[in-house]
């Protein structure tokens, strides 16, 4: 049984934490493939929750080999925290393996994220402010630092002055800030050195040969479809391959290995920081949204932007990553609405309009063309089959799947493992 990638068919957001932590228990390894620290995933084990920014889900299920791969960018300090905060409430962490690939957040590419959001004003991007784009951007200029730079001093120190050389001339010059010294900055990272020596490994090796041993590898994307550098809505989007193909680039697998590619979409729709939403609400519906279905966020504790279900959004997600399946979640925060909108097309100047347009222009133009479906008052987070939920609500879901170009294979009713009605199962 092969490679399956578990990703984000939306804003970010959709469950992906609980899904990936429902595979955990059936799967040999979990391997994050891009992002950092900017992802915030829940992760809720009987009357324990767990937020995990960098590590992957499956760090919970003790059978899986928690990777980080090549294409994630890791800030060592957080790190180091998080396998803290795990370990002090009793969860194992040595199997973890990191790429020494990876490319370090330095603590200049966070002030960087900082002062360039400020700079840019109203124009901003509401970025997480944890150095994920500037650290992209070094890796991408070439004059990123990776975790196997700290193995070698001399290496560690021509790299940090070659990314600092430009940065200070713009810190000082442009940004008004003082220049970071390149003796503090190694320092500091050399300090890391000894505590990640043992997690740090040839993943790209160990996933292929794995695979080979026909052991599962299940990919955990962070962030979602719509904020992918290439294919979302950009420039209001993260600097990485969320999608299907950047799980391949991302932790050198390639695409032929992997066999299901499941999106996961939540039943209405959330989006943190700035940029285009045609279904968001600015009314009582969007507070309840807000309300009912905790939409804070896990990583910033910002207020989450709401609006209803986007088929537009969910056939592109299809489209894009090649879905295979769909995972629906948080179908009961809509338990008690009389009428749901679902958002089936876009009217964009006057024309009505069926795919998402790739002009940045006309999606800031898009206003919603909504069919309304029938609600349902049932409690239903403890269905266990489809034939549990009430009539309106299966009539929700399979019209959403009509619309959406892939089959709903599971549907999540509550945050736990076992809220979670199975359809087709993914392995
Ligand atoms: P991720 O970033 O995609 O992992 O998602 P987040 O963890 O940021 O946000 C999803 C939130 O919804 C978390 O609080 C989850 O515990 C919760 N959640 C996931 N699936 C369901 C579901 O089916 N029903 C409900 N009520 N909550 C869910
Ligand atoms: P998970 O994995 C929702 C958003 C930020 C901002 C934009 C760029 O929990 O779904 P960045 O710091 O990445 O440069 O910010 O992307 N963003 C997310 N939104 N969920 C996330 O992760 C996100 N990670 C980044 O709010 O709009
Ligand atoms: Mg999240």
């Amino acid at each position: 049984m092969p490679a399956l990638v578990l990703l984000g068919a939306q804003w970010g957001d959709e469950g992906k934490g609980k899904a990936t932590d429902l595979l955990g228990g059936s799967v040999d390894y979990v391997v994050r493939y891009q992002g950092g620290n900017n992802a915030g995933h829940t992760v809720v084990v009987g009357d324990q929750k767990y937020a995990l920014h960098l590590l992957p889900s499956g760090i919970l299920s003790p059978g899986c080999t928690p990777v980080i791969g090549n294409g994630v960018v890791v800030d060592p300090s957080v790190l180091f925290s998080e396998l803290n905060g795990l370990n002090d409430r009793g969860v194992d962490t040595s199997k973890l393996l990191i790429s020494g690939n990876a490319h370090i957040i330095t603590p200049y590419n966070v002030t960087v994220d900082k002062v360039t959001e400020r700079f840019l004003g109203k124009r901003k991007i509401g970025t997480t402010g944890r150095g994920i784009g500037p650290t992209y951007a070094d890796k991408i200029n070439r004059v990123g630092i990776r975790i196997q730079d700290l193995y070698d001093e001399s290496i560690l120190t021509q790299k940090v002055e070659a990314a600092l050389d430009g940065k200070n001339q713009l810190l000082t010059k442009v940004f008004n800030r003082r220049a970071i010294e390149v003796g503090q900055v190694v320092e500091e990272l050399l300090g890391y050195a000894d505590r990640l020596k043992p997690y740090v490994a040839d993943t790209v090796l160990v996933l292929n040969q794995a695979l080979e041993q026909d052991k599962v590898v299940l990919f955990e994307g962070g962030q979602g479809t719509l904020l992918d550098i290439d294919h979302g809505t950009y420039p209001f989007v993260t600097s990485s391959n969320p999608t299907a193909g950047g799980a391949c680039t991302g932790a050198g697998v390639g695409p032929t290995k992997i066999s299901r590619v499941i999106g996961i979409l939540k039943a209405y729709t959330t989006r943190v920081g700035s940029g285009p939403f045609p279904t968001e609400l600015f009314d009582e519906d969007g507070d309840a949204l807000r309300r009912i279905g905790g939409e804070r966020g896990v990583t910033t504790g910002r207020d989450r932007r709401c609006g209803w279900f986007d088929a537009v959004i969910a056939r592109y997600a299809t489209r894009v990553n090649g879905l295979t399946d769909f995972f629906l979640t948080k179908l009961d925060i809509l338990t008690g609405w009389e009428q749901i909108p679902v958002c089936v097309a876009y009217e964009i100047d006057g024309r009505r309009v069926e795919e998402l347009p790739y002009s940045q222009t006309d999606f800031h133009h898009a206003k919603p063309v909504y069919e309304y479906l029938p609600g349902w008052s049932e409690d239903i987070t403890k269905a266990k089959s489809f034939s549990d939920l009430p009539k309106n609500a299966q009539d929700y879901v399979k019209a959403l799947e009509e619309m959406s170009g892939a089959p709903i294979s599971a549907i999540g009713v509550g945050p736990g493992r076992d809220e979670t009605i199975e359809i087709n199962s993914f392995l």
